[in-house]
């Protein structure tokens, strides 16, 4: 999936690691020695701090997001790898909300980028498709809509009990969504656009949306757009997913659209994702959760957090070493060298083991040149 390189591409990079809870604890540092592996042989110095932002953290200290992590973030790092947050032991993941939402929220991200790129055909549960029909991405608002928390319950735990969560969309933030993913088509030479909302329903709300895109999409002529209601779009991608190269909706569409894809691409293992503000720190993380039922037990694929890492050395401007990245992970999937979720028998570490040597190998590292 091509990219727009957004960070000024220099041949060094602050990240900063916060692996989080279950899962993402144990894929995250596996990213890390890949993503070392192929700066070391391709000349680019990567330094990682990493911050123990978490459940346990959060049942020890009371502590979600530290004071002043936002500030610290903005200033002294260029990007964020991110692993994934959610234990059964927190009520309502208020951790997660707090961090993950709160990064996302305080650092601007406004952009969540979410490639749907079938890389081997035997992974697709569709029939008959293979990887050149396959091949999309998603732009999830997300800053805004009904992520805000702007809400309350009233008269809780009596039969009368009221709860309301608003949607929140303003439109210079739909705006911005909708413009950026018409320039990542024109830059990319995509052809199709797709914006889905729900105005048939929800008329006040994406009825914003629909002016905003009506109105955008008349700068951007060479891009053939369209609008589909999200029910309808859920059904499209599944029964001719060839129709779609840019989908942009709102953040929770795009939440649940993005693992719907993700299914259609082999599923949450394996599907990358970057919050991103154009230019600023940009926090990358697989699409994918905590996985309390398999965390624990080193199964779980690296591969999405893999994967995550070369959008991560893409936002740095670091294509070829992306490029690499994704060569890897592929040669992986061709020798079914995977995980359980995969259909192979390897571990979580197996997996990056491989993938180390491999790009460590000297023909391999002779494409980073
Ligand atoms: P999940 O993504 O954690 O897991 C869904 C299913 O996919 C599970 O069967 C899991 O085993 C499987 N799966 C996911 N990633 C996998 C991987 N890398 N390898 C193999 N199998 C994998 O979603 P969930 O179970 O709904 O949520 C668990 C927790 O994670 C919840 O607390 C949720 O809020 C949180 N969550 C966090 C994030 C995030 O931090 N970005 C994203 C999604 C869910
Ligand atoms: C995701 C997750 C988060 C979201 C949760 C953990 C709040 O599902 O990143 O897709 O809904 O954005
Ligand atoms: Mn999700």
């Amino acid at each position: 999936m091509p990219g727009i390189p957004m960070r000024s591409g220099g041949s060094k990079a602050r990240i900063a690691v916060i692996p989080g809870d279950g899962i993402g604890a144990e894929v995250t540092p596996q990213a890390v020695r890949v993503l070392k592996a192929v700066c070391a042989s391709g000349n680019r110095a990567l330094e990682f701090v990493e911050f123990d932002w978490g459940a346990d953290k959060y049942l020890r200290e009371g502590v979600t997001l530290p004071p002043g992590a936002v500030e610290l973030l903005r200033d002294e790092y260029d990007a964020i790898l991110f692993g994934a947050l959610g234990d059964p032991r927190v009520p309502l993941n208020q951790h997660a909300a707090d961090i993950l939402l709160g990064l996302r929220f305080k650092l601007d991200l406004y952009v969540n980028a979410r490639p749907v790129e079938l890389l081997h055909d035997r992974l697709t549960p569709l029939r008959d498709r293979t990887e050149k029909d396959i091949r999309l991405i998603v732009f999830r608002e997300n800053t805004e809509g009904l992520y805000v928390g702007v809400g309350g319950v009233f008269k809780q735990g009596t039969p009368d009990e009221i709860a309301v969560q608003e949607d929140v969309n303003s439109r210079k933030g739909v705006e911005r969504i909708i413009r950026y993913a018409f320039e990542y088509a024109r830059q990319n030479r995509l052809k199709r656009l797709c914006m889905s909302d729900k105005s048939n329903a929800m008329t006040f709300a994406h009825g914003l949306w629909q002016r905003v895109f009506k109105e955008v999409r008349q700068e951007y002529t060479d891009i053939d757009s369209r609008h589909l209601y999200i029910d309808t779009l859920a059904m499209e991608i599944i029964r001719d997913p060839r129709q779609f190269d840019v989908i942009v909706t709102c953040n929770l569409f795009g939440d649940i659209i993005s693992d719907l894809g993700a299914q259609l691409a082999g599923g949450l293992g394996l599907a990358p994702s970057g919050n991103i503000h154009p230019g600023k720190t940009s926090l990358f993380e697989p699409v994918h959760g905590s996985a309390p039922n398999i965390a624990g037990k080193g199964i779980a694929n690296p591969l999405g957090s893999v994967l995550t890492s070369a959008m991560l050395v893409e936002f740095l401007g670091w294509k070829p070493q992306a490029a690499a990245i994704r060569a890897a992970v592929r040669a992986a999937l061709r020798e079914n060298y995977v995980t359980p979720d995969l259909g192979g028998n390897r571990s979580t570490v197996e997996v990056a083991d491989w993938l180390v040597q491999l790009v460590g190998k000297a023909d391999f590292a002779e494409q980073l040149k």
